[in-house]
């Protein structure tokens, strides 16, 4: 059976061929003895690295909130407030920036009120994924867990079921301020209800939201409404919606799905329809690169060939492209007055088969082994180099999920190579990106045809970006505090190749560099409750600069972090 996106949301509830090589070589000299080049270009800053594309993501689907996120303040599993600990820690580690809540799909027949108040009395309800909701963890027990890690809440409102009073009412209960409030009438001062119930539920402060999607995959679970019907109820959910204590919220709309932009083109021309200035933040695009070529969420996370492998990076490659062509659907529907929209890929990461759940009731869970691990290195270096057009992005999910950082089951839990990627990429937050040119032969996809089927699966657009992959890959910035200190990042995804590479710095000179580096021998590898360190970094054995540039080489399969001091 083929399978679409719709039908798996519905069921789950080297041949390396040298091609020519890629970009120019601006200034590094010809060298016989290495195997590519890294320019990077200082005099050609791109933007500011916002810290919150290192953003994550849990929704009410299989092992994610229950047992993954909370597991009861009464639990023997440590635990903070009912969250677990290993859970905080590995996202406080990674410096989690912003935690999306309570979807995807499950968001938009969510009613938020379900789960406030005492947790006897919330009403147990069907959820979206085919499973009981006891509504135990609610909106408090996810600001809680925020605070826990740091991380700022990214609320996604039910645009489906509920009107748009509710969403107003939640942002309220959010963000009013309690105690009396000036009623800026003649109406004496008196407080405000939902900030008055807020803080009889445990929390007198306001949860100061300012990140809200506006619905969820609207064109697909959100309602599988045409753009023109979502321009309509985005203008109904966000006109005049009030602001609180100074907070000034940043509405996320729905945009296309994957490289879909003629919904993306059509959503704005009629969200613009009128000259009324819009209250627009983002566009939400969602991009997962499914294991197999030709179906939604297939493939096996852990048995894969080589073939397989490369495939599989080719097309999560493709994000460059999605980034590149949602961004000019932007550009080329802006109208006067209307605000910059930035893009937020609040959905992204591998989607594999139910190969490898951790349990029958995990729904969507699977392994993540080294090929994941390379896979988050791409997407990183993309947002990065797309720093100007990207504000904002969340790994899809962060807990017993698709492309997860933690695993846990009871009282174990592990990291995966993603979460070290995330960690090693920490040096990037905030910094100030710059282009670097890679010079490296490109990767011919063993399995792609003169025309990949892309269609269904969750990808619709052009697929010839997925014939190649890059032989090597990246991105770099300037630290935001030293402007000597440079972080360079670098994916080589073959199989069996090191590539040893002359990097070299426009109008300066390296004088040291020091580095991490996540490889592994077997590109299957991967942690578990038994074997939590069989993936872990090590650090990159980096050789001393000559005439101001470093030779360095990246091992097979690996994701490397460069700190680089200029002289
Ligand atoms: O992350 C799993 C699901 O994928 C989300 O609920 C939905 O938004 C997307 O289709």
């Amino acid at each position: 059976m083929k399978i679409t996106r719709r039908s798996a949301l519905k069921s789950s509830a080297l041949a390396a061929s040298a091609l020519a090589l890629q970009g120019p070589r601006l200034f590094s000299q010809a060298s016989a003895s290495v195997d590519a080049h890294i320019d990077i270009l200082p005099g050609e800053p791109i933007a500011t690295i916002s810290p919150e594309i290192y953003g994550h993501f849990i929704e009410h689907l299989g092992g994610v909130v229950y047992d993954g996120v909370w597991v009861g303040t009464d639990s023997k599993i440590a635990n903070t407030g009912g969250v677990r600990q290993s859970f905080i820690d590995a996202l406080r580690s990674v410096g989690a920036t912003l935690l999306r809540w309570p979807g995807g799909c499950f968001a938009d027949s969510y009613d938020w009120r379900d789960g406030i108040g005492a947790p006897s009395s919330r009403p147990a309800r069907a959820g979206f994924w085919t499973q009981q909701e006891t509504n135990r963890y609610g909106l408090h027990e996810f600001m809680h867990t925020c605070r826990a890690i740091g991380a700022k809440p990214y609320l996604a409102a039910d645009m489906r079921t509920l009107p748009a009073r509710d969403f107003y009412q939640e942002l309220e209960y959010c963000n009013a301020p309690a105690g009396n409030v000036a009623s800026n009438s003649a109406a004496p001062a008196v407080p405000n209800s939902l900030a008055t119930q807020r803080a009889a539920n445990g929390d007198r402060d306001p949860f100061n939201v300012d990140l809200w999607g506006v619905g969820n995959e609207s064109w697909g679970c959100g309602g599988n409404l045409e753009p023109e019907e979502y321009a309509a109820m985005f203008r109904r959910f966000t006109a005049w919606t009030p602001s609180y204590g100074g907070v000034e919220p940043r509405f996320v709309a729905v945009g296309g799905n994957g490289d879909d932009v003629d919904f993306t083109r059509r959503m704005f021309k009629a969200l613009y329809a009128n000259t009324e200035k819009r209250h627009l933040f983002g566009l939400s695009i969602h991009y997962y690169t499914s294991g197999s070529p030709t179906e939604f969420a297939g493939g096996d996370a852990l048995k894969f060939s080589d073939a397989e492998h490369y495939d599989m990076l080719a097309r999560g490659s493709m994000m460059d492209g999605i980034i590149r062509d949602q961004w000019t659907a932007i550009q080329t529907t802006q109208q006067p007055g209307q605000p910059n929209v930035r893009l937020i890929v609040d959905e992204w990461g591998g989607w594999y088969g139910n190969g490898t759940r951790l349990g029958p009731t995990y729904n969507l869970s699977q392994q993540s082994t080294m090929r994941d691990a390379l896979l988050t290195g791409i997407t990183l270096d993309i947002f990065q180099r797309h720093a100007e057009k990207v504000a904002a992005a969340c790994v899809a999910q962060s807990i017993n999920c698709l492309h997860s950082l933690v695993l846990a089951m009871g009282d174990q839990s592990c990291v995966t190579p993603t979460y070290h990627v995330f960690k090693m990429y920490l040096p990037h937050h905030g910094a100030q990106a710059v282009r670097a040119e890679f010079s490296a032969a490109a990767i011919a996809n063993p399995m792609a045809k003169p025309a990949l089927q892309m269609d269904g699966i969750n990808y619709a657009g052009p697929a010839s970006g997925s014939r190649t992959l890059a032989g090597l890959s990246g991105s770099a910035s300037i630290s935001a505090t030293n402007p000597k200190l440079l972080t360079l990042t670098v994916v080589n995804p073959h199989l069996d190749r090191p590539i040893t590479t002359e990097i070299a710095v426009g109008g300066a000179a390296i004088a040291s560099a020091s580095g991490t580096v996540l490889a592994a021998a077997d590109i299957h590898a991967h942690n578990d409750f038994a074997h939590p360190d069989a993936v872990k970094p090590a650090v990159a054995m980096v050789g001393a600069p000559s005439s101001g540039r470093l030779t360095h080489t990246f091992p097979p399969a690996s994701v490397t972090s460069l700190q680089i001091t200029l002289a």
